[in-house]
């Protein structure tokens, strides 16, 4: 082996960019997030789905859509024994792909689905948006009520709420069906045709395969031609169906009834194509360029374009990252006892007990003396430690020691195992 080979061996190999590590008290944050959420969600009558982290390119091709820059550009796809696999950009497709080929569909409705993992997506890491990242969703199955939209839209806002998130902003418009869009494409187009060339070549592609998607469009050249008083009072007279609309004002007449504010915003469009009817998303301005922590919308045909029977569905997701950006201090629970020991058969008896009983208890393994395991103690802000040596296995004792006071006296176990002596 040559010199170089040998050094290049050596030298540090670093996670991929856009992925992150995860550890000490951050995953300690996440998991009482993560619990938090499970419980929200369970006790309104959701139940957990867990499906690949990898599917079958075309489900996301067919499900979340080929006019896509998630499906074109970002999708990470390989190849095994002929067949295209993709990790997943999003959720919703393998959710759904699993509601119908597990006979969800069978069940009585609505069926009131979450989940939680990792998403892969081949975007430019910035602030905010990773290439792996992780989101918590919600999928209700069955239902094209507006009372369903609400459900949806107040299980995202309640959670944020518990979670005291700062400055959100629930950002809500109305797209239509397949057909409404059809309306829609044939305005919008009349009035961008005088001055196609210039918009950006993106938004040039799209006006022939995707007009909806340009009012996405981040150049700022063309945001200022769709803010023109023209298409923005064309946007804004309504060109959905009555049908689409009456859903929608129902829906704005509950939030307003349950005192959930929002923002009517008639650019909203969303980066996926399943969604019919209503699409929302959860800003803050706490987060910067990448300002949604939330994003959802109905989309009723997408069971049957999946081979599902005709269900209509609502659901969102929300992106772990920028939550935990946004989430404050949470409580992480304290060490209640360090044991200093060098007998460590007892000692492991002694913690496994009180463990049992709620209590977080380490036991010292260095092996080093009294006063350096009690230094250790210190450090990790334990709030007593347990002094056990042979003298104290002997008489089935052991000291207490407050690490704050310096207080120290001799407990038997079983007052120690009775409740904390304190
Ligand atoms: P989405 O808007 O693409 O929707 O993603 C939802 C959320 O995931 C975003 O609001 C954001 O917080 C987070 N997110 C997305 N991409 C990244 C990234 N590259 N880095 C960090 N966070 C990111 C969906 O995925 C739909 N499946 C939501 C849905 C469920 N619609 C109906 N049901």
């Amino acid at each position: 082996m040559t010199g170089t080979s040998q050094k290049s061996r050596r030298e540090l190999i670093q996670r991929p960019k856009g992925t992150q590590d995860l550890f000490g008290t951050e995953v300690e944050r996440w998991e009482s997030v993560e619990s938090l959420c499970r419980l929200h969600f369970q006790n309104a009558g959701y139940q957990e789905v867990r499906t690949p982290v990898f599917e079958h390119t075309e489900l996301f091709e067919r499900g979340v859509g080929e006019g896509t820059d998630i499906v074109n550009k970002e999708m990470y796809t390989f190849e095994k024994s002929e067949r295209r696999l993709s990790l997943r950009p999003e959720g919703t497709a393998g959710v759904v792909r699993a509601f119908i080929e597990q006979g969800m569909a069978r069940w009585p409705k609505p069926v009131k689905l979450y989940y939680m993992g990792p998403m892969f997506r081949y975007e430019r890491p910035q602030a905010g948006r990773q290439r792996q990242f992780h989101q918590v969703g919600l999928e209700l199955f069955g239902l094209d009520t507006p009372a369903a939209d609400a459900e949806a839209i107040l299980m995202a806002m309640r959670l944020f709420e518990q979670l005291g998130l700062p400055n959100l902003s629930l950002q809500i418009n109305n797209i239509g069906t397949a057909e409404c869009r059809e309306r829609f494409k044939a305005g919008f187009k009349a009035l961008l045709a005088p001055i196609l060339t210039q918009l950006c070549l993106d938004c040039q592609t799209r006006y022939g395969s995707n007009p909806l998607r340009m009012l996405d469009c981040k150049n700022p050249g063309c945001q200022a031609i769709y803010a023109q008083p023209d298409l923005q009072a064309f946007l804004q007279t309504d060109f959905t169906s009555e049908d689409c609309q009456a859903h929608f004002a129902e829906l704005l007449k509950l939030l307003d009834a349950l005192k959930v504010p929002y923002h009517r915003n008639f650019m909203l469009v969303r980066g996926l194509d399943y969604y019919t009817k209503t699409v929302f998303e959860i800003t803050s301005t706490n987060l910067g360029a990448q300002n949604a922590v939330c994003g959802g919308g109905r989309y009723n045909t997408l069971v049957e374009d999946l081979g599902g029977p005709e269900t209509p569905a609502i659901g969102w997701a929300l992106g772990m990252e920028r939550l935990m950006a946004l989430v404050g201090e949470l409580p992480v629970k304290p060490l209640d006892y360090y044991l200093v020991t060098d007998q460590h058969a007892a000692a492991f008896d002694l913690a496994e007990q009180l463990r049992a009983q709620d209590y977080k208890v380490e036991v010292d393994l260095s092996g080093k003396g009294f006063g350096k395991q009690l230094e250790r103690a210190a450090k990790l802000n334990a709030r007593q430690a347990l002094i056990l040596g042979s003298a104290e296995v002997h008489s089935g004792e052991v000291q207490l020691k407050n690490l704050a006071s310096k207080e120290q006296r001799v407990v038997p176990y079983a007052l120690l195992l009775q409740g904390n002596p304190e």
